[in-house]
């Protein structure tokens, strides 16, 4: 951290006057940037930053990422340790509460996310409404947005008792809605959640479960989806995430906001990559096509999907991780063959110079589809997937904006290009 005395001297050669700007915590205030003007009627100085590139938006003790060294950190614990020793609800309970749970506060915390996994039946009523083929990705997004009609005193959001209650409802409810988008897209009857079963397995069985009274789930798969949500938690200022915070900073409920985080999710820049990857091996399909494939993306064709972070420029963390799962749930389901193309393409591409010039790595999502593939799931629930285990990440930064001082309604500025001053002429006289 640096003291207060740290500062830019900043001189604006349209005046000569010199500004000195204060250095905090490694950053300038964008708003002591505003302060410099050409002129007494002249708009302060903005920063143009498309894509928040260099702009942090606030300050946040949820997660730590050094994207050079490779480092990932919930409240401080390292990712590596997490994925091997923790579970996901322990997780989630860290990232919400940002200290590792008590023995009866983890107790507490599985018992009222178990007993908050079922939804009013009209939710059931209106998913079945949803079009045969829906994206289950459309459908988690719109469901959870109409939690908020189903508990409308979530707006309260300035009350504690009211946000943690929503937070445990909504880690709770979204494998259930997840379930539910997957089995409506497979004509499937939507089962119920089991409250026998742990987080991760109540989820397969909402997923697979046919006939048979109770589902049982290979160990093996639990624990490798398991910790595929632990990996995908919380990212700090990602795209979704940003989304949550800024249409949380309109003092809206927690289920819009989260719906919003869904929705930026969805882009294959972003959640979306998984599906994107998945379908990308498909097309190449074996060895041999690799490298006309990888012309084309040198080329700009297009991008070699999985490939590439905007805060990773060494290796992601989570992607060695998921290498590893890869190996557990093949154990169980035998290998993706798709598995080799990826293998082979990741060789080819860490040995090319234009990916080695650009840090461009395999990131989390250019393995992890591979192995919901071996699950059974199709290339649409991926992004599902990814959502169930970001959510407690999600709620962790909307409890945190509703409780910084210093947050304001999101609204960046613009440099506007368009015309002014027009004069309107009348349609009668422009379609004359
Ligand atoms: N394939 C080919 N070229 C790439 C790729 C890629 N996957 N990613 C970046 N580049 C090139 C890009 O064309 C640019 O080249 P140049 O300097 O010649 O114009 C350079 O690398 C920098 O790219 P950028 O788009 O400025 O980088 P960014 O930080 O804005 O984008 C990214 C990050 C993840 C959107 C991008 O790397 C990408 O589109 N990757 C593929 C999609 C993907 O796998 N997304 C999942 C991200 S991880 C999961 C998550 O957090 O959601």
């Amino acid at each position: 951290m640096s003291s207060v005395t740290d500062s830019l001297t900043v001189r604006d050669n349209r005046t000569g006057q010199e500004y000195e700007v204060p250095i905090l915590d490694g950053a300038i205030k964008a708003a002591d940037i505003g302060k410099i003007r050409s002129g007494e009627d002249e708009p302060g100085l903005a920063v143009y930053d498309p894509g928040f590139v260099n702009t942090a938006s606030c300050r946040s003790s949820v997660t730590f990422i050094d994207g050079d060294k490779g480092i990932l950190e919930y409240r401080g614990y390292p990712i590596e340790q997490l994925a091997e020793q923790s579970s996901f609800l322990e997780v989630a309970y860290l990232l919400v509460h940002g200290s590792l749970p008590s023995k009866d506060e983890y107790d507490q915390w599985v018992h009222n996310i178990t007993y908050h996994t079922f939804v009013h039946e009209n939710v059931k009523g209106f998913m079945e409404g949803f079009r045969y083929d829906a994206h289950p990705m459309g459908m988690l997004m719109a469901s959870v947005g109409a939690l908020s009609t189903f508990y409308p005193e979530s707006r309260n959001i300035s009350d504690a008792d009211n946000r943690a209650i929503q937070i445990i409802r909504m880690i709770a409810k979204m494998p259930t809605l997840g379930a539910w988008s997957f089995r409506h897209a497979q004509g499937k009857p939507y089962v119920y959640p089991d409250n026998e079963l742990s987080y991760t397995e109540n989820f397969l069985s909402m997923l697979f479960k046919m006939s048979e009274p109770t589902y049982q789930a290979d160990e093996r798969i639990v624990k490798a989806l398991d910790t595929l949500f632990i990996l995908h938690a919380d990212h700090e200022q990602n795209a979704s995430a940003n989304a949550v915070r800024a249409v949380g900073s309109t003092q809206v409920d927690p289920y819009s906001a989260v719906s919003a985080g869904i929705g930026a999710l969805f882009g294959p820049l972003h959640g979306g990559a998984n599906e994107a990857v998945l379908r990308m091996l498909k097309r190449i399909g074996n060895k041999s096509e690799i490298p006309a494939f990888i012309e084309g993306v040198k080329n700009g064709n297009e991008r070699l999907m999985g490939f590439g972070h905007r805060v990773y420029k060494n290796y992601d963390p989570r992607a060695k991780i998921i290498k590893k799962a890869c190996d557990d749930v093949f154990e169980v389901t035998g290998v993706n063959p798709l598995l080799e193309v990826a293998q082979e393409l990741e060789k080819i591409a860490l040995e090319d110079e234009y990916f080695v010039k650009r840090k461009l790595y395999p990131n989390v999502d250019f393995y992890s589809g591979l192995i919901y593939e071996a699950l059974e799931f199709p290339p649409e629930m991926f992004t599902v997937l990814f959502a169930i285990g970001r959510t407690p990440g999600w709620l962790a930064q909307w409890l945190e904006l509703t409780q910084d001082k210093e947050q304001k309604i999101a609204r960046p500025k613009q440099i506007y290009t368009g015309s002014r001053g027009l004069t309107y002429t009348p349609t009668e006289q422009r379609w004359a």
